[in-house]
């Protein structure tokens, strides 16, 4: 059952991810809701990554000690708290002033990893030293330019991010709507959406307050004075990201990085092997949220094919519609080894910063180690495919798609930030 909450001051008492995201979505203006919470065109696959996790149920064993449930587990080899990682989003600072510092910061406190995305607000660097305990991961978008994208990996390894994520998904923008009726090209909001912001004090507040639209941190060095703000950075990656993107730019990359290396884009056996092939450590089997090819599968479904194909040997990982602990010990029962979480730590983020995201992550893990009990299995090595079962019923949750607001016409979406 879900409550209607009069003031935006009880997050805190939040019991579930769904419903920090009503909070949120009151919190905040109209274009920064739908950046966040929307999908690609029909948002068919946002709501398919949602309906695939209400597809399987659980197989309880009964008569089982549980006294000791345990979560913790290794990513990527390195202990983490439990088998999630905060996911790669951009342009954070809309939700909450040093957001992508308040994210790690959250990430660090409960033990688990945090990445950072190209487009964060705050820089790597400015991560680095303000969160020294981080366990960070740094996702790249490719630019066409070879020099920003090297010096872009030097300076991850310089701050000691240990893995890098590769978005493959994105070299092209899925035709985000929302984000078409909210910007006048380029990313500049419409007149309406203006008005909306500043029906919202307490969001500008904790966003705005006192520098104003935040600009993308890991892209200064690289862009002229005069095109520094918000808007020119946006339009930069927009512009540069490579279209030529291909397994052998991958290749190069592996040459270059020495860390840890996952491609985050992949949703099928053919694309896992070749990951595998230029000797990629891991997978994200991801669709990006539901942000990028609507109609691309949802994510849990494509998971036991990616698993098949390369679990044994490479690091699979699975994101899109993470909202609940089940959630993730579905993901695990059927091969992953841990998923990662992207809007359900940014609904926190938007009601809390720190605090927020921290509740979000705490929500998860204690609904994890309550799901463990129930089920009869107190370890992560007791989640296999015996622990499921398939089910009839319909889907719940928050997901459908999500607005009734008039189409945009068709044509190219001036939204530009991937
Ligand atoms: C607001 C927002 C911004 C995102 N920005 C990026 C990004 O900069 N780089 C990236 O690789 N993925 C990005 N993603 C995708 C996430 O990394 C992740 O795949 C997705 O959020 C997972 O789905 P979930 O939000 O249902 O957990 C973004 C997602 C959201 C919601």
């Amino acid at each position: 059952m879900k409550r209607r909450y009069l003031s935006h001051y009880l997050w805190r008492r939040a019991q579930s991810i769904d419903e920090l995201a009503g909070m949120a979505r009151r919190r905040l203006p109209a274009f920064a809701w739908e950046y966040v919470h929307g999908g690609a065109e029909d948002e068919i696959t946002l709501g398919d990554n949602r309906r695939a996790f209400s597809a399987w149920g659980f197989q309880p064993r009964t008569l089982v000690d549980v006294e000791d449930r345990n979560s913790q587990t290794t990513l990527l080899g390195q202990p983490a708290a439990m088998p999630l990682a905060i996911a790669p989003t951009g342009y954070n600072g809309m939700l909450w002033k040093d957001a992508d510092i308040a994210l790690a910061r959250a990430a660090a406190s409960r033990n688990i990893p945090f990445t950072l995305s190209t487009v964060s607000c705050n820089s790597l660097e400015a991560v680095a030293e303000a969160v020294p305990d981080a366990r960070l991961w740094f996702q790249l978008y490719v630019l066409d330019d070879q020099a920003v994208r090297d010096d872009m990996l030097a300076r991850a390894q310089a701050a000691g991010a240990e893995t890098l994520l590769v978005t493959t998904d994105t070299v092209v923008l899925g035709r985000r709507e929302w984000d078409a009726r909210s910007f006048v090209n380029p990313r500049r909001l419409g007149l309406p959406y203006l008005v909306d912001t500043a029906l919202h004090p307490q969001w500008a507040w904790r966003a705005l307050w006192p520098q104003g639209l935040p600009t993308l941190g890991n892209l200064m060095k690289y862009l002229p004075k005069e095109q520094q703000s918000a808007a020119s950075a946006a339009s930069f990656i927009n512009q540069r990201m490579s279209r030529r993107l291909t397994w052998e730019t991958l290749t190069e990359i592996r040459e270059r990085w020495p860390g840890k290396l996952l491609i985050k884009g992949i949703t099928n056996a053919t694309d896992a092997r070749e990951a595998k092939r230029i000797g990629a450590d891991g997978v994200v089997v991801t669709n990006h949220g539901g942000r990028q090819l609507d109609g691309a599968p949802a994510t849990l479904d494509a998971l036991p094919e990616v698993v098949d194909a390369v679990g044994e040997d490479l690091h699979v990982l699975l994101d899109s519609g993470i909202r609940r602990g089940s959630d993730i010990a579905k993901a695990v029962a059927l091969g992953a080894e841990g998923v990662l979480c992207g809007r359900a730590t940014l609904y926190g983020l938007a009601l809390g910063g720190e605090a927020g995201a921290a509740h979000a992550l705490d929500l998860l893990r204690d609904q994890l180690h309550n799901l463990m009990a129930q089920l009869g299995r107190p370890t992560l090595d007791q989640l296999t495919p015996a622990c499921l079962r398939r089910t009839p019923y319909v889907a719940v949750g928050s997901d459908a798609p999500n607005r009734s607001g008039s189409r945009s016409p068709a044509g190219e979406s001036p939204g530009d930030l991937p």
